[in-house]
Order: C-alpha cells, then sequence, then structure tokens
C-alpha cells in the first residue's frame, strides 16, 4: 500500500520552505512512490480541512521561491480562533488526518510549530515528523534552522550598505535584527558585517559601556560606528537610562515598520537607544528596523542545501517509519531526534559560545 503523507507549513514565513516542501515532496512522490497532500495555511487548513495537491507539477520550480506556496499561520490546533472565540480543534484536526488516510503529517515550522506537532501526536495519537525552520535560529537540538542563513545573508548586506551613511556622515546607525529571545541573527550578522557593538538577548547591556567604546572609537580617529541590536536585546536591570531631558529628539529615518502596538514598542527600543547613544556621545544617529525585508525572497544556496537535505532525509525517516520525531542538521549530515527533546527547550546564544569570543578578540563591544 502506497503511504499517504500530509504536509504543512506553520508559524512565520521564512526563506527556504518551498525548496523544503518540494525536498519532502519529490523524494516522497518519485523516488519512493509515496502520496503527498498538502495543507494550506498551517494547523488552519487542516482544520478547515483545505487542501493543495502536491505533485509533480505543483513541486516543479519552486525551489528558489520566497514564502511558502501553502500559506502559513500561527493558529495553534489546541487554541484556535473562530469567530469570537477560541476553541480547542484538536478533535477537528485529528478527524481530518483521519479523513485524507493520512500515515503521517510533516509540520515545518519554529519552536511554536515543533510544540504544537507534539501535541497532536500525544493527544490526537499522530504519526508526527517536523522539520525545523526559523531566520531566529533558535531550535534546539538541530546545528541550524531554515532560512537563518538567508536572513544572517541580508542582514548582513544590510549592516554593509550602513557602513556608507555612518562613515560619510559620522553617524551612529542603531541597525535591529530580529530575534525576541535568541541572538543569533545580531550576532552572526553583526560579526560577518563588523558592526562595532552587538546586543543580544542573551547578554544585557549598559547603555554607557556602550557610549564608552563608541567614544573610543572617536579618539582613534574613528567617529561613526555600527550597533547591531536583536529585538530582544535588553538593558541590564538595574541600569540607570539617561535622563530623559538629555535625550535629543528622536530622529527615525528608513524605520520601515507596521502601525502595530508590538511595532511601535520595537520602534521605540531602538530609537530609545539611538537617542541615549545620541545624548552620551554627542555623535548623530540613525536607526534601521531590517523587520520582514530578513525574511522575504529568494532563500541563499546554503538553505536550499540544507532544505533538500532535511526534506529528502524527511521522506526516507517516512518510508522506514520512523515517527515522533524532528529532522534535525548536524555536521554534514541529517538525524532524526525524538520531539520530546525538542519542545519547550530554545537554542539561545551560550555566554561563552565561540561567536561571542571572537567577538570580543575583535573588539566589538557586546555593551556588558
Ligand atoms: O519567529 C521568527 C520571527 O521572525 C521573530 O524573530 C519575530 O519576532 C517574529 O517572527 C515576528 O513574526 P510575525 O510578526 O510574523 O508574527
Amino acid at each position: 500500500m502506497k503511504k499517504r503523507v500530509g504536509v504543512l507549513t506553520a508559524g512565520g514565513d521564512s526563506p527556504g520552505l518551498n525548496a523544503v516542501l518540494r525536498g519532502v515532496g519529490k523524494a516522497a512522490l518519485e523516488w519512493y512512490g509515496m502520496e503527498v497532500v498538502g495543507f494550506r495555511d498551517g494547523f488552519r487548513g487542516l482544520m478547515e480541512d483545505r487542501t493543495m495537491e502536491l505533485d509533480e507539477e505543483t513541486l516543479s520550480g519552486i525551489l528558489t521561491f520566497g514564502g511558502t506556496i501553502l500559506g502559513t499561520s500561527r493558529d495553534k490546533p489546541h487554541r484556535m480562533p473562530v469567530g469570537e472565540r477560541v476553541v480547542d480543534k484538536t478533535g477537528t484536526i485529528v478527524k481530518n488526518y483521519h479523513k485524507h488516510k493520512l500515515d503521517v503529517l510533516v509540520c515545518l515550522g519554529g519552536g511554536g510549530t515543533q510544540k504544537n506537532a507534539y501535541r497532536l501526536m500525544q493527544k490526537g495519537g499522530l504519526n508526527i515528523v517536523t522539520l525545523p525552520k526559523t531566520i531566529d535560529n533558535d531550535i534546539a537540538q538541530t546545528d541550524v534552522s531554515l532560512g537563518f542563513d538567508t536572513a544572517l545573508g541580508i542582514a548582513t548586506e544590510a549592516i554593509d550598505r550602513l557602513h556608507s551613511t555612518a562613515h560619510s556622515h559620522h553617524r551612529i546607525v542603531v541597525v535591529e535584527t530580529m530575534g525576541h529571545k535568541a541572538g543569533w541573527l545580531a550576532l552572526g550578522a553583526g560579526l560577518a558585517g563588523g558592526a562595532d557593538v552587538i546586543l543580544i538577548p542573551e547578554i544585557p547591556y549598559d547603555v554607557r559601556k556602550v557610549a564608552q567604546a563608541i567614544l573610543a572609537r572617536s579618539r582613534v580617529g574613528k567617529p561613526f560606528s555600527i550597533v547591531a541590536v536583536a529585538e530582544g536585546a535588553a538593558p541590564k536591570p538595574g541600569v540607570r537610562a539617561v535622563p530623559a531631558r538629555k535625550l535629543p529628539r528622536a530622529r527615525a529615518k528608513s524605520a520601515s515598520v507596521d502601525r502595530t502596538e508590538m511595532g511601535a514598542q520595537q520602534v521605540g527600543h531602538a530609537m530609545h537607544l539611538a537617542e541615549q547613544l545620541e545624548a552620551l556621545t554627542g555623535l548623530e544617529s540613525r536607526v534601521t528596523i531590517l523587520g520582514y525585508l530578513q525574511r522575504g525572497g529568494t532563500p541563499s544556496a546554503g538553505d536550499r542545501l540544507l532544505a533538500t537535505r532535511l526534506g529528502t532525509a524527511c521522506a526516507a525517516l517516512i518510508h522506514e517509519g520512523v515517527y515522533g520525531v524532528m529532522v534535525a542538521a548536524r555536521g554534514t549530515g541529517t538525524e532524526p531526534v525524538p520531539l520530546e527533546e525538542v519542545v519547550g527547550k530554545r537554542k539561545t546564544v551560550p555566554r561563552n559560545h565561540e561567536w561571542v569570543q571572537s567577538a570580543r578578540r575583535v573588539n566589538t563591544s557586546l555593551g556588558d
């Protein structure tokens, strides 16, 4: 009997999702002779039974496309917004899984998706295989997650380009990357782009130390600095902020942001940091928030390769009947990791990580 495989993409979109759909789908269909059905918009599509046929034709030509042809959402099976209410729809999802006579459901997503998939396995008894995707690179048990390499390239290029205005106008440029809980993107792009200061959630900062580092550069004839800051970076608890009366008027340039409350808070942090640095150093400061640019467009060669490795390994595991696992990237290979070892853990940047040490050795301030 041909195995039937259901696939969905959940959580934020990310470069490489289509490449991995292609990897799983082509290997499943053509190499292993399985049947594949896609569900639209994450767990919501499975709940509402909205499908997309994934055949040779649909899977062709999508390797380089950004986003996901299936669509995605952050909806959770056990807390699904339905009209005005939030309802547990696990039962409906389990029913639809059986209606489609699935042998396994493949879930592509970040930390939240791993958790939701694990819940479906535990509460609903479904066969599940997951794949790690997030530009934040914070999924436990995998060396790297899909989308990170592309986002790293985009953020690094942005820092490279921002050097022009920082250098020419003798300014501080605060550039904010994504990463609420983990600083991999700010740290990686900051290192690769030669940022002078890197601020990440794992290392709370003291704005006065940051200002000292910037002033030290000025004294040796470099009156400009790039500050790469992760969106989740925060000051050390108890460290005094610069008094408001000393702060100059905010100068927001090129911050392409949404108008939601979250967007406003986010801009608020980066702007406040820039204002404080301007007040403490006397250098004009500007802010650039990279936002969703980091998640968009064509995946890098590294992400296409990773997507194809993980996707085809996923099909091989399904062929062998290995379920309840995430397909992790380990060295040059891949490994199935039991989902219970993945969920509820977050891979943050260890304070003694090699990247942190390298940053310090090239005299990059981490604000601590
Ligand atoms: O999870 C990845 C991520 O890019 C985070 O860094 C960011 O905070 C979040 O997604 C925002 O995504 P959205 O606005 O689409 O929910």
